[in-house]
């Protein structure tokens, strides 16, 4: 299973601990960086782990910024991307059995590494439920650009 990383420079220090915790568990990491404190523009990164996955190059994607909200919204405007931030456990799971977010985002001034390594890996265990759910999905793909 491959993964697509980005952060900006508030979300890089938590992106490097997250990127070796999902080396741990056996994902193939493709990091977009950034790679130091520089102030960069998360929307950059946004886009390209959003192509990544909604090219299919990926199978998830994960995004890290001070807040985790930046990050979402920017993620959010590539068609094909459900991103989501979740600072909390039942968020996690919920994201992927009813939304089948695709990309997670967190904020590394809201949230602590260890607690963000438990929701990272509540997300990546979780599958997406289906039935109804699907419904709704197929709803959000019909408002994506050009289709309604
Ligand atoms: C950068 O200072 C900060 O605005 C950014 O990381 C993010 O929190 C935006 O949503």
């Amino acid at each position: 299973m491959r993964i697509a990383v980005g952060a900006d420079h508030a979300g890089w220090p938590l992106k490097e601990g997250l990127v070796r915790f999902l080396m741990d568990r056996g994902w193939d990491v493709e990091d977009f960086g950034t790679f130091s404190d520089e102030s960069v523009d998360y929307p950059d990164y946004a886009e390209k782990v959003g192509r990544a996955v909604a090219f299919g190059k990926v199978d998830r994607g994960l995004l890290l910024c001070g807040t985790g909200m930046g990050m979402c919204i920017s993620a959010n405007k590539v068609d094909g991307v459900r991103a989501v931030t979740a600072h909390d456990l039942m968020s996690a799971r919920l994201s992927r059995q009813h939304n089948d977010a695709n990309v997670l985002t967190m904020g590394a001034r809201i949230v602590a590494p260890a607690m963000a390594e438990e929701i990272l890996g509540r997300w990546l265990d979780t599958d997406f439920e289906g039935g109804r759910h699907q419904r709704r999905i197929e709803k959000i793909q019909t408002m994506e650009s050009g289709r309604f």
